[in-house]
């Protein structure tokens, strides 16, 4: 049976590590959709037309180990901006989305234009500067040089781009369930997900 849970938000907000919990809980397969934009905005870095690389991306780009850089995901919000790329990743995700067996997605507009009728939709803040701290405190354990007002200044420039495009912004769609994981472990943010989820398995 297909069941597609959407997972929104801002930067470092906590889907990822949300998304993964809850893939592993219900068996779910698992799509972190931001690679499929770092994976083209890092082509535009080496010199690709941004629209060429999102029409050519294979599921190999997705592996590449240097997708996480603060410079990758700069050039993932501006690539982001283009419609044609968007376009161009729409099916890939709707795919994923519809496997059976249920699938997880994490991304910006997942909730509002890739799957508008997915049977949960939760849409995960914090605020900028703990967002941000996560995120410094992150790179730095693998091993990045970066200082926290750089990330700062990234995660409010990517939010302001991502929230103010035209095409598939940044909302929560009017169905997501909204968890703000400013003042939440891990773990809590995690079993809060799972008790929204489990009330709409439910009804
Ligand atoms: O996927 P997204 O960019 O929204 O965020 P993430 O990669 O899941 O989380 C960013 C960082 O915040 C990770 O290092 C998480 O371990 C951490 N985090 C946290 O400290 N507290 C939470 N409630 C959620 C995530
Ligand atoms: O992990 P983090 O939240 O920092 O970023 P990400 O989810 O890997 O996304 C990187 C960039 O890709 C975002 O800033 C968005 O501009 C773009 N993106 C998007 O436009 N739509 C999505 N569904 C996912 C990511």
């Amino acid at each position: 049976m297909a069941f597609t849970i959407a997972i929104d938000g801002p930067a470092a907000a906590g889907k990822g590590t949300i998304s993964k919990a809850v893939a592993a809980h219900y068996g779910f397969a698992h799509l972190d959709t931001g690679l499929l934009y770092r994976a083209v905005g890092k082509q535009v870095l080496t010199g690709t037309a941004a629209i060429e690389a999102a029409q050519n991306l294979r599921a190999e780009d997705l592996q590449a180990d240097d997708l996480r850089t603060p410079e990758v995901a700069q050039a993932a919000s501006k690539v982001a901006v283009i419609p044609e790329v968007r376009a161009a990743l729409v099916d890939f995700q709707r795919v994923f989305a519809r496997r059976s067996g249920g699938a997880v997605l994490d991304g910006r507009d997942i909730g509002t234009v890739i799957c508008p009728d997915a049977e949960a939709k939760l849409f995960v803040t914090a605020s900028a500067e703990i967002r941000a701290d996560r995120r410094f405190r992150e790179l730095v354990a693998n091993g990045l040089r970066v200082d926290f007002e750089t990330v700062l200044d990234d995660v409010r420039q990517r939010d302001a781009r991502d929230m103010g495009r035209k095409d598939a912004p940044l909302r929560p769609a009017d169905d997501a369930i909204q968890i703000d994981t400013s003042e939440l472990s891990i773990d809590e943010a995690i079993a809060t997900a799972i008790r929204e989820i489990d009330a709409r398995r439910a009804g």
